[in-house]
């Protein structure tokens, strides 16, 4: 598509379709062993090229480090896949592919193009939930570790295209994009290792997510989590997913499959609760610091939601987003501290008050203040046996500290 492929591309073409065969099998699963048995590099390179050959030896190897990398998200699959350093970075989670394929399908999609398929996360997920892919990459790389990959799990249904997704959106018509009447839009938002935090110069860039939404109304496009909300087009559902306490996808979801106009989405345990509003819900109410504080998950905060699960908590500060009531909260989306003491922010008082306290260890936490945490942990630390979660804040506008003794899990 961008005319010759360079050389470098060419070569790891080649790597990935030798150890696709059952001798890159064979090496990979030496290579696979050496790791398991903690080798070093040098030594374990020494001996696959001993055992398998010097053509396999360097990109078993290779695979085998990704694979490793690679299993906390893929599970078992990760040991039948294949992906390079850098498309194992760009990878999604299966199981949030698995949710968007499953939500895509209930509206009704029977073939959808995955624009920018990288090493296939989302086309696995399609394909595994029954739909036709059409998977699309300029990327030559991306396009072989696909077709290798849905091969590997015996996927079919798969067809992998060499187009630019500019292009084919520009000529979207109909409510369908390279003959699918679906798309699922995962641009690059990394340049040269680095986040780029301008939508504009994503790849493809925001006036191709625009377009999509527009032109392809059954299509779900995955954002940076931090996108202005002013960026969300009208008619557009916005969603932020949480896993484990941190964002880890953003998601606009076209008008022909959109239901809300925000969405946040926690995933915990293989356990998944959602919020959702029409309309926004405003902020919630401010009032003083009560007994216990809550600390809502990320998505929540993000999604602009965190007054539909107050349950009349009420805000410590207009513009910090930590919540204050009368006992701790039973909701997933929210960590509750029952609170000690309310202090001024001054540190050598502080260290003092925790001292008398008998406290020695602390966890700290902070919103709406400049202090770094880790450092102020260890300018707290002391010979005190007991341990606290401190909390640097704003409250009605002045920096203040919350002592508080964390909830005992579950
Ligand atoms: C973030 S990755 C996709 C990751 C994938 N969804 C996954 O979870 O594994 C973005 C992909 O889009 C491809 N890409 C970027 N701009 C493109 C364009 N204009 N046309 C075609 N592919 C493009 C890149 O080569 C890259 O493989």
């Amino acid at each position: 598509m961008d005319g010759e492929p360079d050389v470098q591309a060419v070569e790891t073409v080649r790597q990935l379709r030798a150890l696709a065969t059952p001798a890159g099998a064979a090496a990979l699963s030496r290579a696979a062993a050496l790791l398991a048995a903690r080798t070093d590099a040098v030594t374990a390179l020494t001996r696959l090229r001993a055992e398998v050959g010097t053509d396999l030896a360097g990109p078993a190897w290779g695979i085998a480090r990704q694979r490793d990398r690679a299993r906390a998200s893929f599970g078992a699959d990760a040991d039948r896949l294949l992906f390079t350093g850098d498309t194992l970075e760009q990878a999604g989670r299966p199981v949030l592919a698995d949710r968007r394929a499953t939500r895509l399908l209930a509206a009704g999609a029977e073939a959808v193009a995955d624009l920018g398929c990288a090493a296939g996360t989302d086309t696995m997920a399609l394909a595994r939930a029954g739909a036709r892919v059409v998977a699309v990459d300029r990327d030559p790389v991306a396009r072989e570790l696909t077709r290798l990959n849905t091969a590997a799990l015996g996927l079919t249904g798969v067809e992998v295209v060499d187009a630019d997704v500019v292009d084919l959106v520009a000529a979207a018509t109909a409510g369908t994009v390279a003959g699918c009447e679906a798309a699922v839009l995962d641009p690059a938002r990394r340049a040269g290792g680095r986040r780029q935090m301008d939508p504009d110069r994503w790849s493809p860039p925001w006036s191709t997510v625009t377009a999509l939404l527009d032109r392809v109304p059954t299509s779900a496009v995955k954002v940076a989590p931090g996108l202005d909300h002013d960026r969300v087009p009208e008619g557009v559902e916005a969603e932020w997913v949480s896993v484990g306490g941190s964002i880890v996808e953003a998601l606009l979801w076209g008008r022909g499959i959109s239901t809300a106009w925000r969405r946040a989405t926690l995933v915990r345990d293989g356990a998944v609760s959602e919020v959702s509003a029409d309309d926004d819900p405003g902020p919630a109410a401010v009032g003083p610091v009560r007994g216990w504080l809550h600390e809502p998950d990320p998505a929540l905060i993000r999604s602009g939601l965190m007054s539909l699960v107050a349950d009349g908590a009420t805000l410590v500060d207009p513009t910090i987003a930590y919540l204050t009531s009368d006992g701790p909260a039973a909701s997933p989306w929210l960590s509750s501290y029952r609170v000690t003491d309310v202090l001024p922010f001054n540190l050598k008082k502080l260290k003092a008050h925790l001292r008398s306290r008998g406290i020695g260890r602390v966890v700290v936490k902070k919103r709406g203040s400049p202090i770094e945490p880790e450092t102020l942990a260890r300018q707290l630390r002391g010979p005190g046996s007991d341990a606290a979660v401190v909390v640097v804040t704003r409250v009605a506008g002045a920096p203040t500290v919350l002592v508080c003794e964390p909830l005992t899990p579950g």
